[in-house]
């Protein structure tokens, strides 16, 4: 089988969203659209990419986002190496660059990095001779989440633009709201960004997003409601006075769900920590919540990148 998609797609990686424009976006959702239907055949496995290989970098822990590259890669005929690097063990800078000339060495067709460091994939870009795809670098962006996240949107919704989108909790430590800030932006959204003055950057405004420090005002008539995880990881000190606090406040329950339009979505990147940003009656609720459908999405949309960006003469 062919691509379902014929057209070059206009860039050699996938770095971040931001360089992104909006046909390129509609290319890739409408490409990864196909692939999200095929998926729910029997006959799923396609050989678009046989005889390509295609290397997972993990510099992070990572669960859902490097099953889904790799079964995107599978479902595509290509042959998937995963490598896990623990960051702990790993001298950044050179220790990168030597990884990457080891790798560039073995001729794979396309690269998947997840780094704790912002600019990991950009940098790694410049050392290979093949596709990179940014799975995530630190707080900076994660576009195939962002991706995904709009397509889950579009289903549901039937389009992107003029939507008015809550992005909830910790903004400051998320390479999702990022990324999801500039994707949204792009095709014509509105973008709010809610939580606690701590988890709110002060230069929120300036990448294309309304501010709210209350979810009553931030979730009034949204269509969208998104809850970020508290990413503890990333914060050094304490940005909240307690788990419980943080739940009274801004943790979504039915009570603060009622702000938001009667049809609002409900959508999280995963992993959830249930009763700390969202509680479970709401995340396990298949009328309200979408939560599922990004992961089923996730897969689709890793597909469209894998296959935009091994194509011949690139
Ligand atoms: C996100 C990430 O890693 O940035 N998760 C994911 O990709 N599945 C969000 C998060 O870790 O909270």
């Amino acid at each position: 089988m062919t691509s379902l998609d014929t057209n070059r797609f206009a860039h050699r990686h996938l770095l971040d969203i931001a360089r992104l424009g909006a046909g390129d976006i509609n290319q890739l959702l409408d490409l990864a659209e196909s692939y999200a239907n095929l998926s729910r055949t029997p006959d799923k496995k396609q050989s678009i990419l046989r005889g390509k290989t295609q290397i997972n970098l993990f510099f992070e822990n990572s669960t859902r986002t490097r099953t889904s590259f790799e079964l995107a890669g599978k479902r595509l005929g290509a042959d998937v190496i995963n490598m896990s690097v623990g960051s702990s063990s790993v001298k950044k800078g050179e220790t990168l660059i030597d990884t990457a000339m080891t790798l560039n060495a073995m001729h794979p067709d396309v690269l998947v990095i997840r780094h704790s460091d912002s600019g990991a994939p950009h940098l790694l870009s410049q050392k290979v001779d093949c596709a990179v795809i940014n799975g995530g670098d630190g707080s900076h962006e994660h576009p195939t989440q962002a991706l995904l996240d709009a397509l889950t949107i579009r289903r549901r919704k039937g389009r992107l633009e003029g939507l008015t989108v809550a992005i909830c909790g910790d903004i400051q430590h998320s390479r999702v709201a990022r990324s999801n800030i500039a994707l949204l932006n792009i095709m014509g959204a509105r973008v709010r960004v809610v939580g606690p003055t701590t988890l709110v950057p002060s230069n929120a405004n300036k990448l294309g997003a309304e501010v709210f420090y209350t979810m009553a005002e931030g979730l009034k008539d949204a269509d969208i409601v998104m809850m970020l995880r508290l990413q503890t990881e990333r914060m050094q000190g304490s940005f909240v006075p307690s788990i419980r606090e943080y739940f009274k406040f801004f943790g979504l329950d039915k009570e603060k769900l009622k702000h938001a339009k009667p049809d609002a979505l409900i959508m999280h990147p995963g992993p959830m920590n249930r009763g700390v940003e969202i509680d479970s009656e709401i995340a396990d609720d298949l009328n309200i919540s979408a939560i599922s459908e990004q992961v089923e999405m996730g897969v689709a949309v890793r597909m469209a990148c894998l296959d935009l960006l091994t194509r011949e003469g690139k």
